[in-house]
C-alpha cells in the first residue's frame, strides 16, 4: 500500500475518534504494571463505572462511539482496571442497573452480550496484569489470561492457522517482536514443532491447546511474563516494550477495525509514532 493511502487510512481512523489524543503521547506502561482488581460488580453487585468521574468517560462521548474494546483499553490506561474489565463484559453507562442485577442473579446477560475474539485478547491482557494474584473463579491472573487467550467459553484449540482477527494480531506481534525484541523472540514463538499447552477450561477443568510451528505463542508469552522477575535486564526491558506494544496494537486495531486492516497497516502506524 502506498504511503499516501496509508496516511489517509490512519488519518481517517484517528479522525473518526475525534477527541482521541495522539497515541504517541499516551503512556502505555500500564501494560507492564501489576494490576489489582476488586471485582466490586461480581462480588458486591456494584459497578466500578459508578466511581468514575465524567472526565474519565471521554471516549464514551465521542461520535461515532468507539467500540467497547477501545473504551476498555482507554479506561485501563487511565488506571481503572475494574471499569475496563466490566466494559469488556458489556457494561456501559446506560445499562448499569441491568449489569448489577445480572451480577447477582441468574439472567441471560452472557447470551445477550457475546464477546468477540479481539475483546478476548484485551480481557486476557488485563488478567495477565493481575499476575499471580487470585482473581476470577479462584484462579490466578495468569491462568485466567490463558483461558481468555484461547477464546474463553469459545474454547479455541488450534493457533497459527486461521485467517482471523486473532491471527492478524498474532502475526503483527511476531513481526514486531522479531525486529524490536530479538533477545526474547525465541521465548514467545513456537519453534520447529507444534507446541502443546495445558490451560484452564470452562468450569475449572483443564484442556489442551496447540500452537502451529513458527507462530506467535500467546500461552508461552503469558508464561514468559510470569518469569519476568528472574530475567536479565536486557530481556526485562524487551519484555516491557513488547507488552506496551501489544496494548498499543490492540488499541490501534480497535480503532481501525472496520477498515480491513492488515499486518503492514498495523505496523506502519507504529513507525509513524
Ligand atoms: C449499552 O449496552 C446495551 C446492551 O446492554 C446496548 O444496547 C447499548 O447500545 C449500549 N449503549 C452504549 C452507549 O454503548
Amino acid at each position: 500500500m502506498s504511503a499516501f493511502l496509508r496516511f489517509i487510512v490512519l488519518f481517517l481512523a484517528l479522525f473518526s475518534a475525534s477527541s482521541l489524543p495522539e497515541l504517541r503521547n499516551v503512556d502505555f506502561s500500564v501494560a507492564t504494571r501489576p494490576l489489582a482488581l476488586q471485582y466490586t460488580l461480581q462480588r458486591h453487585g456494584r459497578s466500578a463505572l459508578r466511581s468514575l468521574k465524567t472526565t474519565d468517560f471521554w471516549l464514551f462521548g465521542t461520535q461515532p462511539t468507539p467500540s467497547n474494546i477501545a473504551q476498555a483499553i482507554w479506561l485501563l490506561i487511565c488506571g481503572h482496571g475494574d471499569a475496563a474489565h466490566e466494559v469488556l463484559l458489556g457494561v456501559n453507562e446506560t445499562n448499569l442497573h441491568v449489569a448489577e442485577y445480572a451480577a447477582t442473579h441468574p439472567t441471560s446477560w452472557h447470551q445477550d452480550h457475546p464477546l468477540c475474539d479481539v475483546n478476548d485478547l484485551v480481557h486476557s491482557l488485563i488478567h495477565r496484569c493481575e499476575g499471580a494474584c487470585i482473581g476470577e473463579g479462584g484462579h490466578s491472573g495468569f491462568e485466567n489470561a490463558k483461558y481468555w487467550a484461547a477464546g474463553g467459553p469459545k474454547e479455541y484449540t488450534n493457533f497459527g492457522y486461521a485467517a482471523s482477527s486473532v491471527h492478524l494480531i498474532h502475526q503483527t506481534l511476531l513481526q514486531w517482536s522479531s525486529v524490536h525484541t530479538p533477545e526474547i523472540i525465541a521465548d514467545v514463538v513456537s519453534t520447529h514443532s507444534a507446541r502443546r499447552h495445558s490451560i484452564l477450561a470452562s468450569k475449572g477443568q483443564r484442556r489442551h491447546v496447540v500452537v502451529a510451528p513458527g507462530c506467535w505463542d500467546p500461552f508461552a508469552f503469558i508464561d514468559f511474563c510470569s518469569t519476568a522477575e528472574q530475567l536479565g535486564s536486557v530481556e526485562q526491558e524487551q519484555l516491557r516494550s513488547l507488552q506496551e506494544f501489544e496494548l498499543r496494537l490492540l488499541l490501534r486495531y480497535a480503532l481501525l477495525e472496520q477498515r480491513d486492516c492488515d499486518v503492514e497497516m498495523l505496523l506502519s502506524g507504529e513507525e509513524q509514532q
